[in-house]
Parts: structure tokens; sequence; C-alpha cells
């Protein structure tokens, strides 16, 4: 799209993984690389947009005339989304956000026991920012976009999904073989609380990343 859609938009975008630290060395994470919230950064941008990017454990550059946070676990990115979020027009989580982060934290390295059987580890719920900033809708006519990267009854989970976290769409894609985590590629279906169905053939990401502006900018003010 040439066209400057989303000039005088702010939009707010999750990328990468979260890492749930364990002891000074390990942590609990997942295998976003981040590059499907990066290609949304840059084409919000590209479209116009003013663009806040919080990025988790990404290892690439920040785009060219954006706003880069960086952060690392679930509870540091939701006090950055709901802090960027207050005056946004739209905010989109790619993120892969850990569902669960260890309970303690040990201050020095978990050591191995001779002749013992490790410890087990407990985990304790970590936010749920998607749900909680469509509840909130800090601003008025605010667009709220998930993700969700589905294995199996990608369409039957991803209405489910949309539906408990209340935001306005929700990209499902399915995890495979070049495509989703780590790729350069994707391919998925962006469903809408209004029912609609949108599906997005395989290739770059930022082919996905333009159709999720297309869907955003029809919908922004509308409610
Ligand atoms: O980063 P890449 O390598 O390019 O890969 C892109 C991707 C596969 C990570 C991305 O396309 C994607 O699907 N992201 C969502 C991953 C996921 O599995 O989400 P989920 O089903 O756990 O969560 C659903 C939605 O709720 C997501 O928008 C997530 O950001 C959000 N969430 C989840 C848990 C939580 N505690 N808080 C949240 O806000």
């Amino acid at each position: 799209t040439a066209e400057a859609d989303l000039a005088g938009r702010h939009v707010v975008i999750s990328a990468g993984g979260t890492r749930e630290p364990l002891d000074p060395v390990r942590f609990l994470g997942n295998r976003s690389s981040g590059k499907q919230g990066y290609a949304l950064a840059r084409t919000a941008a590209a479209r116009g947009a003013r663009v806040t990017l919080l990025s988790a454990n990404a290892a690439l550059a920040d785009p060219a005339g954006v706003d880069v946070v960086h952060v690392g676990t679930a509870v540091q990115l939701r006090e950055a989304v709901l802090k960027a979020a207050t005056d946004a027009d739209a905010v989109v989580m790619a993120a892969a956000v850990a569902d669960f982060r260890p309970t303690q934290y040990a201050a020095g390295k978990i050591k191995k026991k001779d002749g013992q059987e490790p410890d087990p580890i407990a985990l304790t719920r970590n936010p749920d920012i998607l749900a909680e900033v469509a509840a909130e809708r800090p601003r008025a006519g605010q667009v709220v976009v998930g993700f969700a990267a589905e294995t199996d009854e990608v369409l039957v989970n991803g209405r489910a999904k949309l539906r408990r976290k209340g935001c306005d769409l929700l990209v499902v894609n399915e995890v495979g073989e070049r495509k989703t985590f780590g790729s350069e590629e994707n391919e998925a279906v962006v469903l809408g609380a209004d029912g609609s169905e949108t599906p997005v053939p395989y290739g770059p990401k930022e082919g996905l990343a333009d159709t999720v502006w297309d869907l955003v900018v029809e919908r922004i003010d509308r409610g």
C-alpha cells in the first residue's frame, strides 16, 4: 500500500518471545524470533503511523523511524504495553508471551546434587496482557489485535480464543515448517469479532502485516 492510511495514528506492537528467568543463567522461553512483529512495525511506519514497538528478546535491528522499547519478561511487557496503549489507535500483540513463570527466582545458579533427582520447577500464572488491554480499551475506538499460534483444530481454537480474549481481530497461524516461529514467511487466517474470516496465503511476513493493517484501518474509530 503506497497510501499513508495510518498517518496521524499511533500503533503499538509487541514482538518476540518473553523469557522468564529461573536463575542468573537460565530462563523459560519460546521460539519467537520477533520477525512477524517487526514486519508489522515496518509496514505500519511505511503507511504513516507513529509506531511503538515493544520488543521481547528479538535479535533484530531496531527498525528506522520506530520507537523501540526492549523488555524481557511478561510482567515487564505488560507494563510497557499498558503505558504505550493509553493513546494508541491500535494495539497488536504478535509476541509469544509465556503463560507461566517460575515461582521462585534463584539468586545463585541452580546446582545439580550428586545422586539426587532434580527439584521440580513450580510455576505461577502470568497476567494475560491481550485480555487486559481488550477489556480496558484505554482509548475510545481503539482496535485490539491478537495472534494465536496453533497446532491443531486451528480455526475452532482460534474462534474460541478470539471470544475469550475479547479482541477485535485474531490472526491465527498454524505452527509448521517454514512458517510461524523463526521463518521469513507466514500463512494465516485473520478472524474478526464481527464473524469475518480473511485468509492470507503463504508469503513474506510483510504481506500478512499489510493485511492486518488493512483490516485495522477499516475498524479504527468504528466502535
Ligand atoms: O516472532 P516470529 O518468529 O516471527 O513468529 C511469529 C509468531 C508465531 C510468534 C506470531 O505470529 C504469533 O503467533 N504470536 C502469538 C503466539 C502465541 O502462541 O500466542 P498465544 O496463543 O500464547 O497467545 C494468544 C495471544 O494472547 C497473543 O496475541 C499473545 O501475545 C497474547 N498473550 C498471551 C499470553 C499472555 N499471558 N498474555 C498475552 O497477551
